[in-house]
């Protein structure tokens, strides 16, 4: 099938190389031209495991290529707009600029018959709104929602959990050409939700805040944990046994970041009050709150380790990255930490596997190098993003490296007997 993927960001870029790798024709458009000369060379403009590999193939075989040009959308069938909904600079609900500018410039391309799919992250009611615009070229207008995870992007495209597909009042077209779209999963047993623009809409914000909740809430047990001597981690485990809670999402820490949950838990409660629902979500203010304060937290434990003042003391961070596998540092909870650190006069040398370039573009003051360069004579070591070569740390020999053995481990992603053996003071979020 012939389709165009309108936004060639995180979900886009993926989006379209995913479709070319299950036998789509597809072209990818966005108006950042940088962006668009580096997919078409192959390269992604971030790091996500496979996509380099998928591109190369996308590309090798001519089914899938790139354009500055909304009028290469004209000619498919299917037309996916990806573009980002960010945080408005005012307040916390989503900013449609790019959603309405995408939807403007693709218009005078679509023809009758043909489909276009909004994948965006958009606040409930906006589907409705846009298919109106749809409406007189002839084109359908359906909303099927995005759940990938950063780190898995291709896997969570290719083989998702789900298909939601939002559709207007009897518009079973659009139905079938979504199915044809997504053949492999369809014919997998994906389960497929049918449902209304609103719905299809709501599912998407109400999953990202559910499990925003879901990490807030053991976040809120490390509170409690850290005023009565109790060990949050055996707790998660012990409360996620039960299969109705389960054991994923419950990793108390420096909670969430990144590009959709923070932004996604705001958006929805800007939403809910102009709909005049403020209450009903009012409990993802706390679930907001909560979040911040881990990170606040973290850097208070490094300051008490370190007798009340980290001012001149070297910290190393090991992490920066809102996750492990990216190198996204949105609203990352590991950089927070490292630039308030940096705010107490600490010296701080902050190292990532991936993500130093992103962190030093937004925060030029820090210091960044190697992991040896980050522990050598350190103070101190924070942990902040879990990578699995931090896991991995011999703890005799990172002793070795620095000034002073004192670990904060702001992921609970070390064993702690086996860091206080070796010498070291060990303290966790929640953890005694
Ligand atoms: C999230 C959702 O998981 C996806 O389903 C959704 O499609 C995506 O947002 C989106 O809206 O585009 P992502 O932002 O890639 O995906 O990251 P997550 O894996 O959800 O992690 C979010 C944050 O929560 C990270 O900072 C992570 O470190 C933190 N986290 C996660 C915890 O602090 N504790 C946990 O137990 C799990």
């Amino acid at each position: 099938m012939r389709i165009s993927v309108i936004g060639c960001g995180y979900l886009g870029a993926v989006h379209a190389a995913s479709m070319a790798s299950l036998g789509h024709d597809v072209v990818g458009i966005d108006v950042d031209a940088e962006k668009i000369e580096a997919l078409a060379a192959g390269r992604p403009p971030f790091y996500e495991p496979d996509l380099p590999e998928l591109l190369a193939g996308g590309l090798a075989s001519g089914r899938l290529r790139f354009s500055t040009d909304i009028a290469d959308a004209a000619g498919s069938l299917v037309h996916f707009v990806a573009v980002g909904t960010p945080q408005l600079r005012t307040g916390g609900g989503a900013d449609l600029t790019y959603v309405d500018a995408a939807f403007a410039s693709l218009m005078p391309h679509v023809a009758s018959g043909e489909l276009v799919v909004g994948k965006s992250t958009v606040p409930v009611g906006t589907a409705a709104r846009l298919a109106k615009l749809v409406e007189p070229t002839g084109a359908m207008l359906a909303w099927n929602p995005e759940f990938l995870r950063e780190g898995y992007a291709v896997k969570d495209t290719v083989t998702p959990d789900r298909l939601v597909y939002g559709i207007a009042d009897g518009q079973t077209a659009s139905v079938d050409l979504l199915n044809e779209v997504y053949a492999t999963a369809v014919s997998a047993g994906t389960p497929v939700v049918v449902t209304d623009y609103a719905t299809a809409e709501l599912v998407k914000v109400a999953a990202n805040a559910f499990l925003a909740t879901k990490i807030s809430f053991i976040n809120a047990m490390a509170e409690i944990a850290e005023v009565t001597g109790a060990d949050v981690t055996q707790l998660a485990d012990a409360i996620g046994y039960d299969v109705r809670i389960g054991r994923k999402f419950l990793n108390a820490g420096v909670g969430f970041g990144g590009g959709c949950l923070p932004k996604d838990i705001r958006a929805f409660t800007a939403r809910a009050e102009e709909l005049g629902r403020g209450e009903s979500v009012a409990f993802l203010k706390e679930v907001d709150a909560i979040n911040l304060r881990r990170r606040q937290r973290a850097v208070n434990m490094v300051v008490e380790e370190l007798g009340g003042s980290v001012f001149r003391k070297k910290v190393a961070v090991l992490g920066l990255a809102f996750k492990p596998d990216s190198d996204d540092v949105r609203d990352s909870p590991a950089l927070d930490v490292a630039v308030q650190l940096h705010g107490l006069g600490a010296h701080v040398v902050a190292t990532d596997p991936e993500a130093i370039p992103n962190s030093r573009r937004l925060h030029p003051q820090l210091s960044f190098g190697t992991l040896d360069e980050a522990l050598d004579g350190a103070d101190a070591v924070v942990l902040l993003t879990e990578w699995k070569q931090y896991r991995a740390l011999n703890p005799s020999s990172v002793a070795s490296k620095v000034a002073h053995p004192i670990l904060v481990d702001g992921r609970n992603a070390l064993d702690a007997d086996t860091w206080r053996a070796a010498g070291w003071t060990y303290r966790g979020l929640g953890r005694p």
